[in-house]
């Protein structure tokens, strides 16, 4: 994958995945956000323009049975649960420029506009099927709803339309020993008639399209595999009943959940232009659109943005994505986190124990922008926020803090000492940078801890403790600990867009705004203010209750 950094002013935007509606925000979610997040605030520490969006993915069946178990109704659900949604990114610090629902209107007309379209080209056909129906439940079964023995490589418990242990994806029909997840019954195979969307016609676009270096290479050859594996129509309907919307002249089908969410890209960006009309939808979506339009998506769902994404907006001649990034799944001590075959880690447990910088930080040292998996350890966590940000960034303020209070009034020295270390400093600016753009994020925490123990190092050497017996001892202790905390401030700047609740409370304690920019120019003769706890020390005994809880 290949990345070009320049200095000119760029305009982004950046999108997450639309998490389901039917549950709650978990750790792996979060995975996602935090990693665009991260790039979101370092983009605009770099004075780019960025417009970051998601929505809540809405629709379909498992919403539908989710509110029937709950005797309410779909929308009164997934409205409670879009609330929910957004009150938990902010606790995280994730801010989204608008965070939407797929079930809005501006999407429910987008949809429309577009299936209109695409039967204008004769890009959409009918043909009769035969799906999987529950006769029990008197639904037809999508396929994360039956499960069976995979037709390719014969393992069992495998979901309806691919397979986790060879990676085939097949028809459903092809499912052996099939079950309905939800009713524990035999299903049957029932004919409807279906929309498809012909993604054959697009494939020549695609082979062109996949070569301009959108993907990372394991996504390219996964594409790859399935392009030339032979591309099969899509279908976009689903029948009732069906949490969705409805398809123009028909009263008992409805787009399919895939269709719309991806649409959701379109029409959410679409209401934050109208909430803001300085902001112009075709400048962004327009075919020749010079924005750079980066989107963030887990493993399980690259199909959908590699192959049917491009190609619905080929038909309707918009403009591609830039780049789609692509990573892997978390998994916790060991096991994935996942409904129906682990354990759901939720975003909202995860702060009845720790603080999100944690978090943000623990995911940071594990970013490298690949698709392997990421695995959460708690014990290795706790290690990790104490020995790093709490051992080497805040005691290092802490410790020259308690020198300038005691001795020289808050007051930072007039003159500066020790020029060398501040310049590795200063010349690692280009290098955090870089791996940012990459998102190389386990580089730049590295790089910066590095620095941190030359910065802890210094001081550990010059011993500034044992200069208080006489003036020039004092003006010398001055000069050191004013370093300390110069040498602080660069190491929180280079940490902002990863701790953002961290380097607030540390631009509270050193009464200034951290930018790239202005940490090159060192603080002197500034006031700084009494240390107070930049970020608290985790305990490994509270692991003991958060085991209990899971
Ligand atoms: N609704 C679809 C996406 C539609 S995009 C138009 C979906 N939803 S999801 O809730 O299942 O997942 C949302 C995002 O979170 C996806 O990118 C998915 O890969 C990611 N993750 C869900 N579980 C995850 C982990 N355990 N680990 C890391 N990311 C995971 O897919
Ligand atoms: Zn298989």
């Amino acid at each position: 994958m290949e990345f070009k950094m320049h200095n000119q002013i760029d305009k982004y935007l950046i999108t997450c995945a639309f998490p389901y509606s039917n549950g709650s925000i978990h750790l792996g979610h979060l995975l996602e956000q935090i990693q665009a997040d991260i790039l979101v605030r370092y983009l605009r520490m770099k004075s780019h323009i960025v417009f970051f969006i998601c929505s809540d993915d809405t629709h379909g069946t498992a919403v539908m049975l989710k509110s029937q178990k709950l005797k309410i109704s779909s929308k009164f659900l997934i409205e409670k649960t879009l609330k929910k949604h957004k009150k938990i990114f902010k606790k995280f610090s994730i801010f989204h420029d608008n965070y939407s629902s797929t079930n809005s209107k501006f999407n429910k007309k987008f949809c429309e506009k577009i299936y209109k379209q695409l039967k204008k080209k004769k890009l959409l056909f009918k043909k009769k099927i035969f799906q999987w129906y529950d006769i029990e439940l008197k639904i037809f079964l999508s396929d994360r709803f039956v499960k069976g023995t995979c037709p390719r490589c014969q393992s069992f418990d495998q979901f309806g339309d691919h397979c986790e242990k060879c990676g085939a994806f097949y028809y459903s029909g092809d499912l052996l020993n099939v079950r309905s997840v939800l009713s524990n019954t035999i299903p049957i195979l029932k004919s409807s008639t279906h929309i498809f969307f012909n993604i054959k016609y697009f494939k020549n676009f695609l082979k062109k399209w996949i070569k301009k270096k959108v993907f990372q290479n394991s996504v390219l050859n996964k594409t790859k595999e399935w392009l030339f594996s032979g591309l099969k129509a899509w279908n976009i309907s689903r029948d009732f009943p069906y949490f969705g919307f409805l398809i123009p002249g028909f009263s008992k089908k409805y787009f399919y959940v895939w269709f719309d969410a991806i649409i959701g890209y379109l029409s959410n960006f679409e209401e934050l232009c109208f909430k803001n009309s300085e902001i112009i939808f075709s400048e962004f979506w327009n075919l020749h659109s010079k924005i750079i339009l980066y989107q963030f998506i887990g493993k399980d769902i690259i199909n959908f943005h590699t192959l049917f994404w491009p190609s619905i907006l080929e038909a309707i001649s918009y403009r591609k994505p830039t780049k789609i990034f692509a990573h892997g799944h978390i998994t916790f001590q060991g096991r994935k986190l996942s409904k129906s075959r682990g354990i759901v880690l939720t975003a909202k447990k995860w702060l009845k124990f720790f603080d999100s910088d944690s978090l943000r930080y623990y995911y940071a040292t594990k970013i490298n922008n690949s698709i392997e998996d990421i695995e959460i350890n708690l014990e290795n966590f706790i290690y990790k926020i104490n020995s790093d940000l709490v051992n080497r960034i805040v005691n290092l303020a802490a410790r020259n803090a308690s020198f300038l209070k005691k001795n020289f009034l808050n007051i930072l020295s007039k003159k500066f000492i020790k020029l060398d270390i501040y310049l590795i400093f200063i010349n690692s600016i280009p290098i955090i940078q870089n791996f940012y753009f990459k998102q190389k994020f386990c580089l730049v925490t590295q790089k910066i801890m590095e620095l941190a123990d030359l910065a802890n190092q210094y001081i550990s050497n010059e011993k500034p403790w044992k200069l208080s017996n006489s003036k020039k001892d004092l003006k010398k202790m001055h000069l050191i600990v004013s370093m300390g905390i110069n040498l602080f401030r660069i190491l929180i700047t280079f940490l902002k867009p990863i701790t953002p609740v961290l380097a607030k409370n540390a631009e509270k304690f050193l009464k200034i705004k951290l930018t790239f920019q202005n940490c090159k120019v060192p603080l002197l003769n500034h006031k700084i203010k009494n240390f107070f706890n930049l970020h608290n020390r985790l305990d490994l005994k509270i692991l003991n209750s958060f085991f209990k809880n899971i």
